[in-house]
């Protein structure tokens, strides 16, 4: 184990000693903060060595510094601790399980963000976006039509189809004839008259016969 020059030690030791406390606290009877009463061994081995910066100061004795704690000084701390099943990565800074976010993991985030009004909230442990009526999706991307959008119309804001050409109306269902049905007929489909007997020809402009 590498033991670190001495006069850093010593400063580090010094500017520390005054917040020891607890059972890990060097016994000693010198004056605090006085760098020279804390038992440190130069000679001290620690194994497994100290992490993240610890100084060994007896043998398997590891001081770590700030931010750290455990026996080899293995863990961060982070105060406060991480919420949500957030791992403790470095000092202050959690990792967050997916669906968590923020300093602590203690917000909800759905990825992607909830739009249209849309509130992100956990669900058993999940995170997902509680949409407005008016819209659905994960991300509330989706607009509602109650009314439905038929013949290839779109659904594009809430209650209002985008329509084809060739169809008009609240869900698009009205067929558009540019030169109306004679005679009785009735426009069914883009340009398409459907007429009513004798009648016939694209306008139902004729007058049949017979078939
Ligand atoms: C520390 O351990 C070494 C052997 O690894 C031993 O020689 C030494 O006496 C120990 N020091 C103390 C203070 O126990």
């Amino acid at each position: 184990m590498d033991v670190p020059g001495l006069g850093s030690a010593f400063f580090l030791l010094t500017s520390v000693i005054l917040a020891l406390s607890g059972p890990c606290a060097a016994r000693s009877d010198a004056p605090r903060g006085v760098a020279l009463g804390f038992v440190f061994d130069s000679k001290a081995k620690c194994d497994p060595p100290c992490e993240h910066a610890g100084i060994c100061i007896r043998n398997n004795t590891c001081f770590c510094s700030r931010g750290y704690e455990g026996e080899t000084c293995q863990y961060a701390t982070c105060y406060p601790k991480c919420k949500n099943g957030g791992v403790c990565l470095r000092p202050g800074k959690c990792r967050c399980p997916p669906g968590y976010g923020g300093r602590y993991c203690h917000k909800v985030t759905c990825d992607g963000g909830c739009w249209n009004g849309g509130e992100c909230t956990a669900v058993n442990g999940v995170a997902m976006c509680i949409c407005t009526s008016s819209w659905t999706g994960s991300k509330c991307q989706e607009a509602i039509c109650p009314q439905g959008c038929r013949n290839g119309g779109i659904c594009v804001a809430p209650g209002i189809c985008s329509c084809p050409d060739g169809w008009l109306g609240g869900a698009c269902h009205t067929a558009v004839c540019s030169q109306p049905c004679l005679n009785g007929g009735k426009c069914v489909s883009p340009e398409k008259c459907r007429c009513r007997p004798p009648f016939s020809g694209p306008r139902c402009e004729e007058r049949k016969k017979s078939h």
